[in-house]
């Protein structure tokens, strides 16, 4: 049986390179939705439709498992999916609870009263619908005590990268960091909350500075992807990965190639 992992675009394909080398023997199907995203620029209805519809399409591929590889269908939809949509014999996970657990120093699952942690002003960079469904401050409350979020909206970011054109995804990092800064000059952590940021995670680190520790998804969602699998050998296949689009397939493998520096063929969905 496949795991499904869902992104509107190419960021999915950070967590899937990490999950993937994490549990080699696991089938993949990764599924793009390029002919809609970016989705961070879209309404929560909207992001909640797209979503089903995608989630639905990897479930027909035979997953019945998905990992919403996508902060922003994570934020925006997944809660709603899961008490609403998600037949019983499914499961989705989101990609946010992962790198909270890391941030406060917890085990998966664990579920104790929240307390102090280490950090205390954390920067949150993720697209403005990320920002706006507050998804991030609400998990962390459940778990932490005492921390600062200040969140910046990094609008234009993914469209950029997307489009392949990463010296304007740097641009628009600096001047994203430099407006965070103007609200917490001094944050000691920073949270990459889109799938897409990894891919430009020296440029954030370099605007930050080397003091700010910065929370990156792919391993920490691979760690724990690893942790649950690991308790149902049903998943364990013969580790191949199809990669689905409803964009064009031929550019959308470009750009994918160009990414992680390996050759990846999409088809379409
Ligand atoms: N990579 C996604 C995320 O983690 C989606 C970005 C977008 O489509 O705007 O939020």
């Amino acid at each position: 049986m496949a795991v499904g992992i869902f992104d509107s675009g190419l960021g999915g394909l950070t967590v899937w390179a990490k999950v993937q080398e994490r549990l080699p023997d696991v089938d993949f199907v990764y599924l793009a939705d390029s002919a809609h995203a970016p989705y961070g620029v879209r309404k929560p209805d909207d992001i909640y439709e797209l979503t089903c519809a995608a989630v639905q399409r990897l479930f027909d591929a035979g997953c019945d498992l998905v990992v919403l590889a996508c902060n922003t269908a994570s934020a925006a939809a997944l809660r709603r999916m899961q008490e609403t949509w998600v037949p019983r014999d499914k499961r989705v996970l989101g990609v946010f609870v992962p790198l909270i657990e890391a941030m406060t120093e917890r085990q998966w699952g664990d579920n104790s009263p929240p307390r102090e942690v280490a950090v205390n002003h954390v920067a949150l960079f993720a697209t403005p619908a990320t920002v706006s469904s507050r998804a991030f401050q609400r998990e962390l409350s459940f778990r932490a005590i005492g921390v600062d979020v200040e969140a910046q909206a990094c609008g234009g970011v993914v469209d950029a990268i997307e489009e392949g054109d990463m010296i304007l995804a740097e641009a628009l990092v600096r001047s994203h960091v430099d407006a965070l800064k103007r609200k917490m000059p001094e944050p000691d952590a920073a949270i990459l909350g889109c799938t897409h940021y990894p891919l430009l995670q020296e440029a954030f680190q370099a605007a930050l500075g080397p003091q700010v520790q910065v929370f990156s998804q792919a391993e920490l969602v691979a760690e724990s992807l690893a942790d649950y699998l690991e308790r149902r050998p049903e998943m364990i296949g013969k580790g191949e990965a199809a990669f689905l689009t409803t964009g064009d397939p031929a550019r959308v493998s470009d750009r994918a190639t160009q990414f992680l520096r390996r050759q990846i063929t999409f088809t379409a969905a």
